[in-house]
C-alpha cells in the first residue's frame, strides 16, 4: 500500500472513505500511563530533543488506540528557543521563555540563521517515526502560528490578559509585524524541514489568535498563516490550520490556501460545514470535556459531530482542542470505537 492511500490523506482530498479517520490533539501526553512512566525518567524537553524518545512517545497512542494519524511529539516553543530565548517548563507553571522579547533591539537580534540545523533533532524524530508508521498511519508535523509564538515570546510566561503583546499591537504595531515576519520565515523553514524529513500533513496551531479582536485577526494572524500555507503549496503536502477563535475568526480564514480548517469546540460544526465544506476538508470538533461524560453522552455527542458530514468524505474526527490530562483511558477507547462504528454506519446509510 502506498502512503497515498492512507485513510487520513484520502479524507483530506475528499475521496471516498470507508469510515471517518480519527486522531486527537495532544494524543501523546499525560493521560497515558506509558507516557507518565517515561516522564519519570526524562524531563519533557529531553524527550522532545532525543529523537528515539520523541519517536517512542509519538507512537504510544497510535499503538494503544490505532489512531489514523500520529502527531510528531515536540512542542511549539522549540522555535523561540532556536531563535535564542531560554526555554524552561516549570512543574505546574507551564512554559517560561526568558528574557521576554519586547524592545526593538531584542526583536532585531533574533535570527533564523541555522534554525533547521538547531532543530535537526525534530527531522530525525520524523524519519524514525516514518519507519514505524509506513503504509499504516499518517504522520502529522506541526508548528505554532507566528502570532501564538509571538505571544509566548513577548509575554515570557502564561498570562491572563496578554498585556505586553496587546499593548505592543496598539502602540508599536510595526515592531510586532517585524517579529511576526521573522516568525513566518522561521515557521516556513521549520515545516519544510519536517515535510522533507517525511511529515505527510502539517498542522499550524493558532491557539492565541483567539485573543485578537475579529477586526485585527486578519492583520496579525490570518495573513501570516496564509503566507505559510501558500509557501508550502509547492511541496504538495496538506496543511491544517487550527485557530481557537470560534466562528468569527474561522470566517476570516475562508480564503486560506490551506487544505483543512480545524474547527474548535465552541464553533457550530453544522454552520462550519455549510460555509466551508465545499472549499476545505474540516477537522473537529468534539468538546474535549465530553470525555468526562459516561458512554451514553460520548455516543450522543459523537453522533452529533458525525451526522454533519453523514456519508460525505472530507471530515477528520478530532477534539475541538487538546485532550485534558485526567481523562480516563477507557473513555478514549470508547470514543475511538464509537467514531469507527458510527461513521461506518453513516457510510452505509444505516443511520
Ligand atoms: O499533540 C500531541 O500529542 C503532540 C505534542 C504537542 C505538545 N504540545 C506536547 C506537550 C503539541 C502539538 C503541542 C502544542 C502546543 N504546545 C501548543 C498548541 C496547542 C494547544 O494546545 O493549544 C501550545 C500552546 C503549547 C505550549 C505548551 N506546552 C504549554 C502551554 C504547555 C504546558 C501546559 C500543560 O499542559 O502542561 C506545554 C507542555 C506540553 N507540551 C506537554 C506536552 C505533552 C506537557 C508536558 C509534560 O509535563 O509532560
Amino acid at each position: 500500500m502506498t502512503s497515498n492511500e492512507l485513510l487520513l490523506l484520502r479524507a483530506i482530498r475528499k475521496e471516498p472513505v470507508e469510515r471517518t479517520p480519527i486522531w486527537i490533539m495532544r494524543q501523546a501526553g499525560r493521560y497515558l500511563p506509558e507516557y507518565r512512566a517515561l516522564r519519570e525518567k526524562y524531563d519533557f524537553l529531553t524527550v522532545c530533543k532525543t529523537p528515539e524518545l520523541a519517536a517512542e512517545v509519538t507512537l504510544q497512542p497510535v499503538r494503544r488506540f490505532g489512531f489514523d494519524a500520529a502527531i510528531l511529539f515536540s512542542d511549539i516553543l522549540v522555535i523561540p528557543e532556536a531563535l535564542g530565548q531560554n526555554l524552561a517548563f516549570l512543574e505546574d507553571h507551564g512554559p517560561k521563555l526568558s528574557p521576554a522579547v519586547r524592545t526593538e533591539k531584542e526583536i532585531e537580534t533574533l535570527s533564523t540563521a541555522g534554525l533547521t540545523e538547531k532543530l535537526a533533532f525534530v527531522a530525525q524524530a520524523v524519519r524514525l517515526i516514518r519507519q514505524e508508521t509506513e503504509g499504516k498511519t499518517a504522520l502529522i508535523g506541526f508548528s505554532g502560528s507566528p502570532f501564538t509564538l509571538a505571544a509566548y515570546m513577548i509575554e515570557g510566561k502564561p498570562t491572563r490578559h496578554f498585556k505586553h503583546i496587546k499593548s505592543m499591537l496598539y502602540t508599536r504595531p510595526e515592531l510586532l509585524h517585524r517579529l511576526l515576519q521573522t516568525l513566518t520565515a522561521a515557521v516556513t523553514d521549520y515545516l519544510k524541514m519536517q515535510i522533507e524529513a517525511g511529515a505527510q500533513v502539517v498542522q499550524i496551531f493558532d491557539t492565541w489568535g483567539s485573543i485578537l479582536p475579529v477586526h485585527l485577526f486578519e492583520e496579525f494572524s490570518a495573513r501570516y498563516l496564509n503566507q505559510i500555507a501558500a509557501e508550502l503549496q509547492a511541496l504538495q503536502t496538506p496543511v491544517i490550520v487550527f485557530s481557537m477563535g470560534g466562528m468569527d475568526h474561522l470566517v476570516q480564514l475562508a480564503n486560506s490556501p490551506a487544505q483543512v480548517l480545524g474547527v474548535d469546540w465552541s464553533t457550530d460544526f453544522q454552520q462550519a460545514f455549510k460555509l466551508f465544506a465545499d472549499e476545505f476538508a474540516l477537522q473537529g470538533n468534539l468538546d474535549p470535556t465530553v470525555l468526562y461524560g459516561d458512554r451514553a453522552i460520548i455516543r450522543r455527542e459523537v453522533e452529533r459531530v458525525l451526522s454533519v458530514f453523514g456519508s460525505r468524505s472530507g471530515h477528520i474526527f478530532n477534539l475541538g482542542h487538546g485532550i485534558l490530562p485526567d481523562i480516563p483511558l477507557e473513555n478514549v477507547q470508547f470514543l475511538v470505537e464509537e467514531v469507527r462504528r458510527q461513521s461506518t454506519q453513516f457510510r452505509q446509510n444505516k443511520k
